[in-house]
């Protein structure tokens, strides 16, 4: 199930703004704690890869933990704005790559990175599936996926109402998982969850950490 032609311009559209645009709909608290959580996930890591990096906004707060980051995305201008603000990490190279196929061997990477990926794909359990044959043994999936789930009724209108502002209807999928829906889709995927919480005081969203078994 890779990407579609009304996928990649529907997202590369969005790339000059994208962060400016996430950060408007929904606010900056939420960033800056799942900033925190997501720092201390990243120790003591050689090889991690982000898939769906966007922008590269997560893979620049992982970028100085670990000795080598391979940030990609699947649309072109999304991968040029990437470029651009992971530029200063030399130990960072940004490349076009499907989450569904993503042609890298088989158990290569120590730590995998889906940030705000998973509810906007047709098929999340896929793209766990892919993430979990180029981990290695033991390796490491961390999740971050903003979530409407916790939030009260009006909290979530708001959201909705500036999400569609800015970004528009998408293309394929937006849903909304709770820690408990997540971690059901990564353990069917293969993984051991280690922690599923929500994050956020107003916005929110689910981190998730699990391990490669076997
Ligand atoms: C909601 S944005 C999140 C971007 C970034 N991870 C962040 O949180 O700031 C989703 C990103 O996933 C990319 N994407 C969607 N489907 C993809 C796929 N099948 N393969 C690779 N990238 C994909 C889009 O181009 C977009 O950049």
């Amino acid at each position: 199930m890779p990407g579609n032609e009304q996928e990649y311009k529907y997202w590369g559209k969005l790339a000059r703004t994208f962060h400016e645009d996430a950060l408007y709909v929904v606010g900056p608290d939420v960033y800056q704690e799942v900033r925190r959580w997501l720092q201390n996930q990243f120790e003591v890591t050689d090889t991690a890869l982000e898939l769906g990096c966007g922008t590269g906004f997560f893979s620049g707060i992982i970028a100085d933990r670990v000795k080598h980051l391979t940030a990609t995305d699947f649309a072109l201008e999304m991968i040029e704005q990437a470029k651009k603000n992971l530029s200063q990490f030399s130990n960072a190279e940004v490349q076009k790559v499907d989450s569904y196929d993503t042609s890298f061997a088989d158990n290569v990477f120590d730590a995998i990175l889906l940030a705000n990926l998973l509810h906007i794909v047709e098929n999340p359990v896929a793209v766990l599936k892919e993430s979990h044959r180029v981990l290695q043994s033991d390796g490491r999936i961390v999740i971050v996926d903003a979530t409407g789930h916790g939030m009260s009724f009006f909290k979530k209108m708001g959201l909705v109402v500036r999400y569609l502002r800015r970004f528009g209807k998408p293309p394929s999928s937006n849903r909304s998982f709770s820690p408990d829906e997540l971690a059901a889709m990564v353990k069917e995927a293969g993984f051991a969850v280690e922690e599923s919480v929500l994050i956020g005081k107003n916005a929110k969203a689910v981190c998730l950490r699990g391990r490669k078994i076997g």
